[in-house]
């Protein structure tokens, strides 16, 4: 008896059930966390900001000025911090304050992100009106007008170049007033990160990333069919998290050009993204949550909304093939009798024609295909990708590289999905 009283004190006290983030009243649009990393701040399409204890995800202050939603924040190096609306408008928040003790009206329609310069002395908005606008003071104000479309993402660099990305395609560099350099990608840039070595990783319509140094394109990598709509390094630059607009988070191994793993657990799609550190990340949710994520294995911190997942999974314990299917789980379930997730259920996978399960509407990626699922399909599904196996499939990119992981997870799904 005393153990069991003590069991469901554990299960009632632990940490793991404040890895959701309430507060917001709609999709939480953006986030940013302070330079010591002991603050996040949120903007969401409730038009309330939320400046949040990053340790334990205390709401610490809840912000309202804005008329519309709140889609960029940013702190500035001293603790104060910006944020900025569907209003055009930009204000400037000291910690603890209820009202902004600055705003401008920089712009005619939203706007779609800020960035704060390295020194902390000027700050730079996006705005969908085509402009971007440096403030160094209340009244200097330069105005930057080279997008002449939405211009989506800006960011400094470490010279204090800024850095802009329109739905043109173009990045365009811009010193002292004056754009000093451009280059121009085949597809709307959506999103951008900088890496520590100055790379730009840029997300783009295309749902690729694309890595930018020296006004070239280095590299590229494929997240899926759908446009990014948020990117975010670790501080150290070795994982960069995409998130696809109504898919998923896929982490990607700078070093090696690969993506490692996606998100696997609740809360998906995101639409937005922050490291707070090397190994955190947090996701902004359409269901007006944030997460915290463990970047070393993709799974939900605190492993909590996973019981039902290990459940699931209990059986097979020593398999190695059911390691992996964990990056399936989010999506898919091994018996009908638990219903569809965000993909189709997997019962039966084997020898069912493709697009035909009669319980989920698939995607015209997949409707009327002449293909049978077979362990070998299934493995070539995903030693090419979901994004070059079914172009325009729903399903998120992920690949496994290793011949021998797919035989495994063929060799599990075979025992796991028979009806
Ligand atoms: C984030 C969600 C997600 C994850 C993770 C995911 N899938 Fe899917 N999967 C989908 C969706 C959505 C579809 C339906 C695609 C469509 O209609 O375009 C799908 C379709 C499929 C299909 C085709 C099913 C059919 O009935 O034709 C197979 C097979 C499949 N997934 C296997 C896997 C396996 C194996 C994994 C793990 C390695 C995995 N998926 C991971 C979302 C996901």
């Amino acid at each position: 008896m005393l153990r069991f009283i003590l069991l469901s004190l554990i299960l009632v006290l632990n940490p793991a059930y404040a890895e959701e983030w309430r507060g917001h009243g709609g999709p939480v649009r953006t986030l940013d966390v302070s330079k010591d990393g002991r603050e996040v701040l949120s903007g969401g399409f409730d038009g309330a900001s939320i400046v949040w204890n990053s340790a334990n995800g205390a709401a610490k202050n809840v912000l309202r000025f804005h008329a519309g939603s709140v889609d960029a924040v940013a702190f500035l190096p001293n603790g104060d911090f910006l944020t900025g609306g569907e209003d055009g408008i930009v204000s400037l928040w000291q910690p603890g304050a209820k009202a902004p003790v600055m705003h401008w009206k920089l712009h005619d329609a939203r706007v779609a992100s800020l960035a704060v310069s390295p020194d902390g002395k000027k700050f730079a908005s996006a705005s969908w009106d085509g402009l971007v606008k440096i403030v160094a003071s209340p009244g200097m104000i330069t105005e930057l007008a080279g997008h002449q479309v939405p211009v989506n993402t800006v960011k400094f660099l470490a010279d204090g170049t800024l850095v802009s990305g329109g739905q043109d395609g173009s990045l365009r560099f811009w010193r002292d007033g004056q754009q000093s350099a451009m280059v121009s990608l085949p597809s709307g840039v959506t999103a951008m990160a900088v890496l520590p070595d100055q790379t730009i990783a840029v997300g783009n319509g295309d749902g690729r990333v694309r890595f930018v140094a020296d006004g070239k394109v280095k590299s590229e990598i494929v997240t899926g069919e759908l446009p990014v709509i948020a990117l975010a390094a670790t501080r150290d630059g070795k994982t960069l998290a995409a998130a696809q607009i109504r898919g998923a988070v896929s982490l990607i191994d700078v070093a090696t050009n690969r993506i490692r793993t996606t998100l696997v657990g609740p809360g998906l799609p995101v639409w937005s993204l922050v490291a707070i550190d090397n190994a955190t990340l947090l996701t902004g949710g359409g269901d007006r949550m944030i997460r915290r994520w463990n970047l070393a294995t993709g799974e939900p911190a605190g492993g909590v909304p996973l019981i039902k997942s290990a459940d699931e999974l209990a059986a097979y314990a020593d398999d190695p093939g059911a390691k992996l299917y964990r990056a399936c789980i989010a999506c898919h379930t091994l018996k009908r009798s638990e219903g569809p997730r965000a993909g189709p259920t997997l019962e039966g996978i084997f020898g069912r024609k493709i697009g035909t399960d009669p319980d989920y509407v698939y995607s015209d990626a997949l409707k009327g295909k002449d293909l049978v699922w077979t362990p070998e399909t299934v493995s070539k599904l995903f030693e090419v990708g979901p994004a070059h196996y079914l172009p325009g499939t729903k399903m998120p990119e992920q690949t496994i590289g290793s011949p021998q992981d797919r035989a495994a997870l063929m060799q599990f799904l075979e025992k796991a999905t028979k009806p």
